[in-house]
């Protein structure tokens, strides 16, 4: 599938019924948007209606658009030529199948070769603190591994060039290198958070209010300093977290 993609969100309504005050945002590959806003303000509702590929047909109205046209409806039923992969909120595997199965599984109905197993599960080590061991059954994986885990599939395994992610922060893996792992494929990304390391990674977020989308912020020169900074800090956090977890005292580390 070619990554020379053009993803559009046309305004819809908000709660009220009122219109978008963004009318029109368009998103390439390599692009990441974020989306933020209080709760209930619609944000897991906009990445729905991306979900969905919404053509007016949903309660926001919004239409999205995938090269300036309405979406093929094969797009979104066959997996080899899924368009869209996704986080989510809350991450359950329903199958009790072991990683390697899982993954062999997934590379087979997308036509690939077994040999991308390993590299899944190598990435997705290097997303996370508790390795993740091939024979072990999904069912089993921490939230922090399964994210890893899906993290890294969608990087390796799916074709699909357009990543939605709705709150991975909570998650405890490496969150800036899955983002930037993802956009290094390629791969339009678009994720819901207030964590200020990733909505500052995103070249501009979308602001949400009342079910609407408000305001689009980009990203300034100094925004991305301060990024960089909370980067550091972040950084310094994990390292502290990790070392409690470990059973160890953080005087070295401070
Ligand atoms: N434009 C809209 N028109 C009608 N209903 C909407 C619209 N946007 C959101 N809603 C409704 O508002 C409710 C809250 O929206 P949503 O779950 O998207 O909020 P959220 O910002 O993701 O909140 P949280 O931060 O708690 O996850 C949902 O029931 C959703 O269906
Ligand atoms: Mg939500």
């Amino acid at each position: 599938m070619t990554t020379d993609i053009k993803l559009t969100i046309r305004g819809g309504i908000d709660k009220n019924g009122l219109p978008d005050k963004i009318t029109e945002i368009n998103i390439i590959p390599g692009d990441i948007v974020g989306i933020v806003g209080p709760t209930g303000s619609g944000k897991s509702t906009l990445i729905d209606d991306i979900e969905q590929l919404a053509q007016g047909d949903t309660p926001t109205e919004r239409i999205v658009l995938i090269n300036d046209e309405k979406p093929d409806i094969n797009l979104r039923v066959d997996p080899r030529q899924k368009l869209i992969a996704q986080l989510s909120q809350n991450m359950h595997f329903l199958a009790d199948m072991t990683v390697r199965e899982f993954l062999a599984m997934h590379a087979r109905s997308r036509g690939k070769g077994p040999e991308l197993v390993e590299k899944v599960i190598e990435l997705a080590n290097s997303l996370t603190g508790e390795p993740i061991y091939e024979d072990e059954h999904l069912t089993v994986l921490s939230g922090g591994q399964s994210r890893s885990l899906m993290t890294a599939d969608i990087a390796v395994i799916s074709d699909s060039p357009i990543v939605l992610i709705d709150e991975i922060e909570n998650a405890g893996i490496k969150k800036q290198d899955a983002l930037r792992l993802l956009t290094g494929e390629g791969k339009i990304v678009v994720v819901v958070t207030h964590d200020p390391v990733l909505a500052l990674m995103a070249s501009r977020r979308i602001v949400m209010k009342n079910g609407g989308m408000c305001d689009i912020i980009y990203t300034s020169e100094a925004e991305k300093d301060i990024c960089n900074k909370v980067i550091e800090v972040d950084d310094w956090f994990m390292s502290l977290r990790e070392t409690i977890r470990q059973g160890n005292s953080v005087e070295e580390v401070a």
